[in-house]
């Protein structure tokens, strides 16, 4: 007799920006669809046509920062619902890049807008929804910030930002980690490629 299929795993990747994670999802997702398994990737702020336009205001537009939260999860509701949710229901596993960890640490503590805040918008939006795992490529703002140079892209609003508010968000990302330990994993992202490629794999296949 067939087993009645679970439910797909939610997998997201943070960290500050220029710290690897979009090298690693297409790694993962190899992994994972070598064991098997129907693998979903996708981004916030975006995933959806309509969430994909709000990023486009969000990383090119100035507005207040209840605005840019707001419209933050504008993206993630519309996401969740049409995405998220759907694949998970159907066994599907979702590899996110970026989800409401970002939130807590880019607009609750880089940006002074608090943790309560965005704790009520993801209680309304997600209700119960949660990353089963979290990967955090953490990185000194330092190495960041070269790497980023060297990359030499056009900066979009975040970006432009300066040392200090990623510091913020760094911090703001190891809180989390620390007080979830069990969900929310660090990796050494200064580490070469290679090195961060197999902590990855060996925290993937652990589950
Ligand atoms: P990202 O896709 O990682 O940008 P890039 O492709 O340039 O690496 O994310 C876009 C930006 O959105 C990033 O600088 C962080 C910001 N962001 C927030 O500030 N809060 C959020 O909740 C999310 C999901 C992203």
């Amino acid at each position: 007799m067939r087993s009645i299929p679970t439910r797909g795993r939610f997998i997201t990747l943070e960290g500050v920006d220029g710290a690897g994670k979009s090298t690693h999802i297409g790694r993962i997702r190899q992994v994972l669809e070598a064991r098997g398994l129907e693998v979903r990737l996708t981004r916030e702020p975006g995933g959806t046509e309509l969430g994909e336009r709000l990023r486009d205001l969000l990383l090119h537009r100035q507005m207040a920062l209840s605005t840019e939260t707001l419209l933050i999860f504008a993206a993630r509701a519309e996401h969740i619902e049409q995405v998220i949710r759907p694949a998970l229901r159907a066994g599907t596993w979702v590899l996110c890049d970026r989800f409401t960890d970002s939130t807590y640490a880019y607009q609750g503590n880089a940006r002074g807008l608090g943790m309560a805040a965005v704790a009520t918008l993801e209680q309304w939006v997600q209700g119960d929804l949660q990353p089963d795992l979290t990967l955090l490529f953490d990185l000194p703002v330092e190495v960041s910030l070269a790497r980023r140079k060297q990359a030499s892209l056009e900066l979009d609003r975040f970006e432009q930002e300066d040392h200090d508010f990623f510091q913020r968000v760094r911090e703001g990302y190891r809180a989390r980690a620390l007080a979830d330990p069990e969900r929310m994993r660090v990796i050494d992202a200064a580490l070469t490629p290679e090195e961060v490629g197999k902590a990855v794999e060996k925290i993937i296949e652990s589950i």
